[in-house]
């Protein structure tokens, strides 16, 4: 494993203790308007790694209230002397200022410890208020009746949920016991669920995982089948179109990734959809993927998101980035891997159109940081202090997947390439590691290429794919999805002319067209915005089924054109998504394109914000400030 001593985004002595096991033992008590408190324990059972290994340093955060520290001795374990008929012993602790985004929890412990001394520490505390606990009001949520909560712990978050080893270099098994109020049901990304009396419920997740895959939500949620080993969780009055939008289609992608990548090693794999505002489409917890409910489109078109989190079961949660400069082997690979699987499913013409509007993200991305910036580079360095959560971007994603892309092209055989893959993440299952090992085991995989040289061929040396900013030096071939990208190219053209040739448009029937190729058509028609004066009303008028679209994907174009075209009789579109949802990624090029633009358009961003602000994850308020010029606190 990675040394975790690397991770600069962790205050935590995780490099001279092993992680057994870890439980939480929870009270969730909801108070008044979107609030409330956790109150528990969380117990880690710690072996010691490192002679003379003190104190314990943990991950924190301001928002934590610690109650108490104590060791819990037992005479097999040897750990220590409590007092006789005293099993607990309380230790000294205290806690010290880290970064804008935590503390660090210093636990002082009785005597020096052997290497290999077992310890296990009991931490009584109380959290709620920080950025990794969000608490809903129940017009928050989609029935509108009863509050709801839950954690988001990618990246550096969970250090608000309870105090731990908050790096994704230490995975460990954990359990939980969660007591939640009457009429509420709590759900985790764990192995096994169970409801006990007294509304308590009983988790255990028994493969080892990286802290920030801990997750909880507690609400009005009940549950729904939809194949042998997976069933959706919502909201009562949201469970019919979830059942209906994936009732038989997991377990196809499920079957289909463990042919390519190996056994399915979590058991079962469910989905929790989520209230409006969660910031992310989806988020990969181990057996309980969460996702927004904007997913909800009523047609299967947005499944990708659902593939991608599945394909995160063997790229991210199986095999774990040690640090989050290395957050493209998570999301880089997964997103291969999602194609791979759509690929078969849904053949290569599809998933070439779907990845061409990725490569489109990345290019709109890097238009707008440059592409030399420090972060369009695989391997970000990240600065002590600086919160990785800011790194956030689409190089990750679709940079990564053209590197894993061009890994498969220097194989030159996609079977091969795939049984890489599975032997890949058979090799290094259940650890964490940096691209050093990934190429090192690839090049040791293919020892043909590794004495043709490949790492160092000029211009796409894997040094310069890691650690230099910039384009991709090779983008694989998408010409599969050319069929259908060039009917909404050619349309794209059409509608951009001064002086529409409206017979040709005419000619054109997009009521056949998939989501994703009409996503397609409307980024065509934004890069090419402003169209000529009128022209966009008329698109307006002539495609209801655009315009008028209640698919989020379309939504977010649709508002983009409206923005980049300042189409002011339309403004009342972008407010009502905006007011509908919080995903970060359609968020905030929302208000950058508003920010950006006439002084309506600021105008509206500013009454959108202050009307939502209180809705949005807090991360995704404070970019949303920042995007305004607003004060952000803590910084
Ligand atoms: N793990 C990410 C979400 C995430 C990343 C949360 C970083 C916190 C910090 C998840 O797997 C993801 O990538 N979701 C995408 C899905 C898309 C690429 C298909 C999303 O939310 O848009
Ligand atoms: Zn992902």
């Amino acid at each position: 494993m990675a040394d975790p001593a690397m991770d600069v985004a962790s205050a935590s002595s995780a490099g001279a203790w092993r992680l057994r096991h870890l439980h939480l033992s929870l009270r969730v008590a909801f108070a008044a308007a979107g609030a409330g408190r956790l109150h528990g324990t969380v117990r880690l059972e710690l072996c010691c790694a490192r002679e003379g290994a003190g104190p314990l340093r943990l991950d924190a955060h301001p928002s934590v209230a610690v109650r108490g520290v104590a060791l819990l001795t037992s005479p097999a374990d040897g750990a220590g002397d409590g007092p006789a008929g005293n099993p607990r012993q309380p230790l000294a602790f205290e806690s010290h200022p880290f970064t804008s985004y935590g503390s660090a929890l210093h636990i002082d412990l009785p005597q020096p410890l052997r290497a290999g001394q077992l310890l296990t520490i009991e931490i009584d505390y109380e959290a709620g208020e920080g950025p990794g606990v969000c608490w809903l009001a129940p017009e928050q949520t989609a029935g509108k009746q009863k509050p709801y909560m839950y954690t988001q712990g990618q990246a550096v978050l969970n250090r608000s949920f309870f105090p731990c080893f908050d790096t994704p270099s230490v995975k460990s098994t954990y359990s939980a016991t969660v007591k939640v109020p009457e009429g509420f049901t709590a759900v985790m990304s764990a192995t096994s669920w169970e409801k006990q009396k007294d509304n308590t419920f009983v988790f255990k997740m028994s493969q080892p995982i990286p802290s920030y895959l801990i997750a909880l939500a507690v609400g009005d949620i009940v549950s729904a089948e939809v194949g042998p080993r997976s069933r959706v969780w919502a909201e009562p009055c949201l469970i019919e179109a979830a059942k209906k939008e994936y009732d038989g289609v997991i377990e196809e992608f499920l079957v289909v990734g463990e042919k390519l990548f190996g056994p399915y090693v979590w058991g079962r794999y469910d989905i929790l959809f989520m209230p409006p505002s969660f910031p992310f489409g989806g988020m990969e917890n181990p057996c309980l993927t969460f996702l927004t409910p904007c997913l909800l489109a009523g047609d299967r078109s947005l499944v990708d998101v659902v593939i991608h989190e599945i394909s995160h079961s063997w790229f991210g949660n199986l095999v774990t980035n040690a640090t989050w400069g290395e957050f493209w082997l998570n999301e880089g690979f997964t997103m291969y891997a999602q194609r791979r699987i759509s690929t078969q499913v849904y053949g290569s013409a599809y998933t070439c159109l779907e990845a061409a509007t990725g490569r489109a993200l990345l290019r709109q991305h890097m238009d707008s940081t440059g592409e030399q910036h420090p972060l369009n580079r695989l391997r970000v360095v990240i600065e002590p202090g600086v919160n990785p959560d800011d790194t956030y971007n689409e190089t990750p994603y679709e940079k990564g997947y053209c590197f894993v892309s061009y890994l498969a092209h220097l194989v030159g055989d996609q079977s091969k390439f795939d049984a890489f893959l599975q032997a890949y993440v058979n090799r290094f299952k259940f650890q964490s590691i940096t691209a050093d090992d990934t190429l090192g085991f690839f090049l040791e995989y293919f020892p043909e290429l590794k004495e043709k040289g490949v790492d160092s061929i000029p211009g796409l040396e894997f040094d310069r794919w890691l650690n230099t900013p910039g384009w991709p030096p090779f983008l694989p071939d998408l010409s599969p999805g050319e069929q259908l990208m060039r009917p909404a190219e050619e349309l794209a053209e059409l509608w951009a002319a001064d002086g529409l040739n409206m017979e040709a448009i005419e000619a054109v029937d997009i009521t056949a067209w998939r989501t994703y190729q009409l996503v397609y058509f409307l980024d065509k028609v934004l890069q090419k915005s402003p169209l000529p004066e009128g022209n966009v009303e008329r698109l307006s008028k002539m495609y209801p089924k655009i315009s008028k679209s209640q698919n989020a994907e379309l939504r977010l174009r649709w508002c983009q054109i409206v923005l980049k075209n300042n189409l002011e009789a339309e403004y009342s579109k972008v407010k009502d998504f905006l007011h509908s949802q919080g995903k970060q990624k359609y968020t905030l090029p929302l208000y950058r394109a508003m920010w950006g633009g006439s002084e309506s358009a600021r105008a509206l961003a500013m009454e959108t914000f202050s009307a939502t602000a209180s809705q949005l994850h807090i991360n995704v308020q404070n970019y949303v400030k920042k995007i305004l010029g607003l004060e952000v606190a803590g910084d």
